[in-house]
């Protein structure tokens, strides 16, 4: 017998999984053809070659995922240089980690070297040191998360499934890999419930148990990790669903007790992605939405908690001090300058906030008409008009540029000619 039948065998009896036929029906043809050139060039370079994390969950799951994570047992950053020169790509480097990322055409690949992670203390980040597929795999957060698939040209398609990763895919488990690994990275609290919500799966019985238990671990993590974290919920198709979990779970409640992940939150989302549609919405008007049950103090502790970028910020403290504004727009007799005097200078995010937070049908539609139309408005006239009108510069133009502001904002007035009538009026 030679040693390719018995390699075959050996590779039969220990129930080898070759998903070569997946990867050829469920990824473009471009990035397969990338995956197996990239494979034969680690290996000429002595290096072995992985496809990891989430796409290979996906693959499993039939769910749609170009994002290829790879890993060399080798150096990552040698292996992106070949592979630009071949591809006509583009990398970007980061010698510190030992990662590219290489970019052409349409396509985005991640390489990492294989790398092992100790924690010298929960929260922070891990040192990391080159090592092997195994040691790489075994850092990681879930077994879902864990598998691989060989891209060297010997053994191509082949699954690596260390700790039972698609045997709880397949029950729909989201399960850690050890008791440590919450206090290791307590980020794997939020990203546990993401996955959960995400793939319709159930956290297991034990990784929900340590989850309770960790907890208090979250306070160990940055402000700009959690805020990353925050960040990704939100991207997700249905964040609520991830933010009512966390607050049954008290992992909400750990970011700020007063937050909330109720039906109201749902049904506010809901209306923000279809008021968005058919783009998602921005995370500035989830977060604003998300916030908008804390008084001011209370917004104060959560923007500083998760170290909140000025516009971010800018969005949160417009929103809640805009609710004091609803009860005046919700009169039926208000002008459009008075509309926009009490929207003008609030951030949009702010302002949207408020309108799907409103029970008012009237103080919605005047948000609208200030956002469609009021803010856009302007006099024709300028400084330098009044002035050839023979005004004093000074703070009588200023005036009168407001006055011509809220004639137009009122339709008293729709053209240049008929502002000047109304300068020449007001002069007597
Ligand atoms: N990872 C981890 N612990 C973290 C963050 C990430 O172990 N705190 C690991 C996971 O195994 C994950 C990989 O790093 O598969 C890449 O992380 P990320 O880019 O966040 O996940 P993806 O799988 O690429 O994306 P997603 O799962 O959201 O589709």
């Amino acid at each position: 017998m030679n040693s390719v039948v018995t390699c075959a065998i050996i590779r039969k009896m220990a129930k080898i999984t070759n998903l070569a036929n997946k990867i050829e029906k469920q990824l473009p043809a471009e990035l397969v053809n990338f995956m197996q050139v990239a494979g034969r060039v680690a290996t000429s370079q002595g290096q072995n070659l992985y496809l990891v994390g989430g796409v290979v969950r996906d693959l499993l799951l039939g769910r749609t995922n170009f994002d290829l994570d790879l890993v060399v047992e080798g150096n990552a950053i040698e292996l992106a240089q070949q592979l630009a020169e071949i591809n006509q790509g583009k990398i970007v480097t980061y010698p510190q980690f030992n990662t590219a990322k290489l970019q052409w055409s349409q396509w985005s690949v991640d390489l990492a070297t294989a790398r092992s992670e100790t924690y010298t203390k929960p929260g922070a980040l891990p040192r990391v040191k080159s090592s092997s597929i195994e040691s790489d795999l075994s850092r990681r957060d879930f077994t879902i998360n864990t598998m691989a698939i060989y891209l060297s040209p010997s053994r191509y398609g082949e699954l690596i499934d260390m700790y039972g990763g698609r045997n709880d895919l397949k029950h729909k488990l989201v399960r850690i890999l050890h008791e440590k690994s919450f206090i290791d990275d307590a980020t794997r609290i939020w990203r546990s419930l993401r996955y959960e919500q995400r793939l319709n799966f159930q956290l297991g019985k034990n990784t929900l148990k340590l989850l309770k238990r960790d907890i208090p671990m979250l306070d160990t993590i940055s402000g700009d990790r959690i805020r990353y974290e925050l960040e990704c919920i939100l991207q997700e198709e249905r964040p609520e669903k991830v933010l009512r979990r966390a607050e049954e779970l008290n992992v909400l409640q750990r970011l700020h007790p007063a937050l909330k992940g109720n039906g109201w939150l749902a049904e506010k989302f809901e209306q923000a992605r279809q008021l968005s549609s058919p783009n998602p919405p921005p995370v500035g008007l989830y977060l604003a939405l998300l916030a908008y049950p804390l008084t001011d103090e209370e917004n104060e502790r959560l923007i500083s908690r998760l170290r909140l970028p000025k516009s971010l910020a800018q969005a949160l403290r417009d929103s809640i001090s805009l609710k004091t504004k609803l009860q005046p727009l919700a009169n039926p007799k208000l002008t459009p300058s008075s509309i926009y005097h009490l929207l003008h200078g609030y951030s949009s995010p702010a302002i949207i906030t408020n309108s799907l937070a409103s029970d008012s049908p009237v103080a919605r539609q005047h948000i609208h008409l200030f956002l469609n139309k009021l803010r856009y408005v302007k006099p024709a006239l300028t400084g330098n008009d009044l002035k050839r009108m023979s005004i004093t510069p000074g703070p009588q133009i200023k005036e009168i540029l407001q006055r011509l502001h809220e004639a137009r904002l009122d339709g008293k007035v729709t053209s240049k000619q008929g502002e000047k009538e109304l300068v020449k009026e007001w002069l007597g």
